[in-house]
């Protein structure tokens, strides 16, 4: 079930992931028009025919260093844009010191230098008064052993959002750096990764929903937190067990 069109444009940027997916599907639901980006159009396909309701399907890159042009040209405006994309690499064996430069060099690539371009690209699409969305793992709070390129690629976006949100303040343009807790996704579900005690990615579209709208406490807060389901969203990190 969809709820009646409540006249609000939406951007998922990494719709055929797993929390773009479940966002693209929570943000229907709750009457906005979608327009789902993706760089592969059979994944973007497939995607468009699991949700509850029709998407704009757009094909494109946001990270390409041409994508900015592209997107002004063609893709309109927004209320509110909602980024979830990233590459998680892989773990390395032994400590910081010993990861090789090249892994170094692609995830800051694919993650920093892509997340800037893609804000570089939607930010300047998202209406006076609407809201960009960059979604982060805790791993950009913590100490994160099991993955650190990707804590600290992800340590460097929530630090370029922060920025970013003091310069655009006084344009009215709101930026949200939601940290999130571990995602249910259909991947990990395909690979018999779950855990009922996680997010969705409709959790995440919901809530995505809540900041596009401002109805949110505080909502000139651009750090948020949304780790547990059950305690939902909050405006201060959990604090650390153990
Ligand atoms: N899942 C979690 O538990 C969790 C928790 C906290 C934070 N996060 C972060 O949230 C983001 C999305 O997570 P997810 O679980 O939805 O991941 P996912 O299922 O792997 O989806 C990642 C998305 O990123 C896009 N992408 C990957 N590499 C790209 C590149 N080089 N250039 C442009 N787009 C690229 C993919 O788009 P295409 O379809 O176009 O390939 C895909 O839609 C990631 O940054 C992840 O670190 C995830």
């Amino acid at each position: 079930m969809t709820a009646p069109a409540n006249g609000r444009r939406v951007l998922v940027a990494g719709a055929t992931g797993g929390i773009g997916e479940g966002a693209c599907r929570a943000l229907l639901r709750a009457g906005n028009e979608v327009v789902a980006v993706g760089r592969d159009a059979a994944r973007l396909d497939a995607l468009a025919a699991r949700l509850p309701g029709p998407v704009e399907a757009v094909v494109a890159d946001v990270t390409a260093a041409s994508a900015a042009a592209w997107f002004t040209a063609r893709a309109g405006t927004f209320d509110g844009v909602l980024i979830a994309i990233g590459d998680p690499g892989h773990a390395h064996g032994g400590t910081v010191l010993d990861i090789p430069d090249e892994d170094v060099r692609q995830m800051i690539e694919v993650n920093e230098l892509g997340g800037l371009r893609a804000l570089r690209t939607l930010v300047p699409l998202v209406r006076p008064a609407g809201a960009v969305v960059t979604v982060l793992g805790m791993s950009a709070e913590i100490p994160f052993p099991q993955n650190p390129l990707m804590g600290s690629t992800n340590a460097a976006m929530r630090s370029l959002l922060r920025t970013l949100a003091e310069q655009l303040r006084p344009t009215g343009t709101r930026i949200y750096a939601l940290v999130l807790g571990m995602v249910r996704t259909r991947a990990r579900q395909a690979a018999g990764i779950d855990n009922p005690s996680w997010l969705t990615g409709d959790d995440i579209g919901r809530y995505t929903d809540d900041l596009v709208v401002g109805d949110v406490p505080a909502p000139a807060q651009t750090l948020r937190y949304l780790v547990d389901p059950r305690v939902g969203p909050r405006l201060e990190p959990p604090r650390p067990t153990g």
